[in-house]
C-alpha cells in the first residue's frame, strides 16, 4: 500500500485558526457574529433522537423543495452538500476529465487550487481560460470582497465552453446575485452555489447548496456519498432557510457595521477595497507590514487572516463582527499606531 504520488506532493489547504478559547475576538474565518434563527434552536431541542437510528433522506427532499421554492425553481435543479466545500469537491469529480483543468479568479478562495491538486489536474488563474473545463467564479470574491456585475458574469459564461460555477458564499451581503442566471430555462452551463455558513450563521452545521441545469445537478447526485447531509443538518437547515427574515436582519446589521468599519479604517490611513461581503481586505498605512500587524493583533487575542504571497501579502482580511468587536480591534490598532 502506498500514498499516490500526487498526494505526496500535495500542499494541503490551511483553514483559518479555530482557537479553543472563547475569549478571543475571532475575525479570521468570515463567520457571522450573530446567532442562527431561534427556529433552528427549537428544531435542535425537539429533535427526536430515535430518528438517528435510521439513515437520513439521501436526497434531502424537504430541504431541497424549500431551497427550490426560495430560488424560484424546481427541486430537480437543486443539490445540497455537506458545506459548499463538499460540493466543490464533487464538482471537481463530476465536471473535469483527468487531462483537463480547473480555473478561478486569482486571488480567490485558496481551496480551489488545492482541489485541483487533489483531483490531480492543473489549476489556472484568471483571466478565464477557455482551455479549462470548470471555472469557479467567486462573487463577491474572497479575499478581496469585490463584486462583479451579474451581466458581466453572464456574458463571459455564455462564451465559456465548460461549466461556470458562481460561488456565492457571500452573496447575501451584496447588492445583487446570479441566481436568475442559474434558474433561467435556457441555462445549460452555469451553476450558482450558496452556503449556510455565513449569512445564516451556521458554519458548524456544514450545509451548502447549488442550483443549475438539471443534467449538471444530476451528475452531482451520481458522484456523491449516499448520505452526505446528516439528519440533524437537514432539519436545522430547513428551519434556517424558512426564516428569511432572521437571516436578512443579521445581514443588515453586518452590512451597517461593514460601512462604519470601512470608514474607521480609512480615517486611520488604511486602504480598504470596496467590499460587498462580510469582511474587508485592507492594507495598513505606509510603514506597517500586514504580517506584523497580524502578529500584533494575535498577541492581543484578536484573530484576523493574513495570506502571504505577492497578490495578497500586503493586506489583512478582517471579518465583520459585532460593533463591539470592531471597536476592540480599532482600539488595539490605535494603541499600536499612536504609540
Ligand atoms: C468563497 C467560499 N466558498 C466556499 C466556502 C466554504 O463554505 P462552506 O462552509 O459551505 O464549506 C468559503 C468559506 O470560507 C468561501 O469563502
Amino acid at each position: 500500500m502506498r500514498t499516490a504520488a500526487h498526494v505526496l506532493r500535495l500542499e494541503p489547504y490551511t483553514p483559518g485558526e479555530q482557537p479553543a478559547s472563547k475569549r478571543v475576538v475571532k475575525l479570521n474565518t468570515n463567520e457571522n457574529p450573530y446567532p442562527p434563527s431561534p427556529k433552528c434552536a427549537k428544531v435542535m431541542k425537539d429533535f427526536d433522537l430515535d430518528r438517528l437510528r435510521r439513515y437520513p433522506d439521501p436526497v434531502f427532499g424537504a430541504l431541497r423543495a424549500e431551497i427550490a421554492a426560495l430560488a424560484g425553481t424546481t427541486p430537480d435543479r437543486v443539490f445540497v452538500g455537506n458545506g459548499s466545500d463538499e460540493i466543490l469537491s464533487l464538482m471537481a469529480r463530476a465536471f473535469v476529465e483527468d487531462d483537463e483543468s480547473i480555473g478561478s479568479l486569482d486571488p480567490s478562495y485558496s481551496l480551489y487550487k488545492t482541489l485541483a491538486a487533489i483531483r490531480n489536474v492543473k489549476w489556472v488563474g484568471a483571466p478565464i481560460d477557455s482551455n479549462t473545463s470548470l471555472f469557479l467564479w467567486t462573487n463577491p470574491n474572497a479575499p478581496t470582497g469585490e463584486f462583479a456585475d451579474p451581466k458581466q458574469i453572464a456574458a463571459v459564461a455564455r462564451r465559456y465552453p465548460g461549466v461556470t460555477v458562481v460561488d456565492e458564499a457571500y452573496a447575501d451581503f451584496a447588492r445583487d446575485n446570479c441566481m436568475a442566471l442559474a434558474t433561467a430555462p435556457g441555462n445549460r452551463s452555469l451553476i450558482v452555489m450558496r452556503t449556510l455558513s455565513k449569512s445564516y450563521s451556521l458554519a458548524g452545521l456544514r450545509v451548502g447548496y447549488c442550483v443549475g441545469p438539471k443534467d449538471l445537478i444530476e451528475a452531482l447526485y451520481k458522484v456523491k456519498d449516499s448520505y452526505n447531509v446528516d439528519a440533524v443538518a437537514q432539519a436545522v437547515a430547513l428551519a434556517a432557510v424558512k426564516d428569511q427574515r432572521w437571516m436578512r436582519a443579521n445581514v443588515r446589521k453586518v452590512v451597517k457595521t461593514r460601512t462604519a468599519f470601512t470608514k474607521a479604517l480609512a480615517r486611520r490611513g488604511w486602504d480598504v477595497l470596496p467590499s460587498e461581503a462580510n469582511f474587508v481586505f485592507a492594507r495598513p498605512p505606509q510603514g506597517a507590514a500586514a504580517a506584523d500587524v497580524f502578529k500584533y493583533l494575535k498577541s492581543r487575542q484578536i484573530f484576523v487572516r493574513y495570506f502571504p504571497g505577492p497578490l495578497t501579502g500586503d493586506r489583512l482580511r478582517i471579518t465583520i463582527g459585532t460593533d463591539g468587536e470592531m471597536k476592540t480591534l480599532l482600539d488595539a490598532l490605535d494603541d499600536r499606531f499612536k504609540a
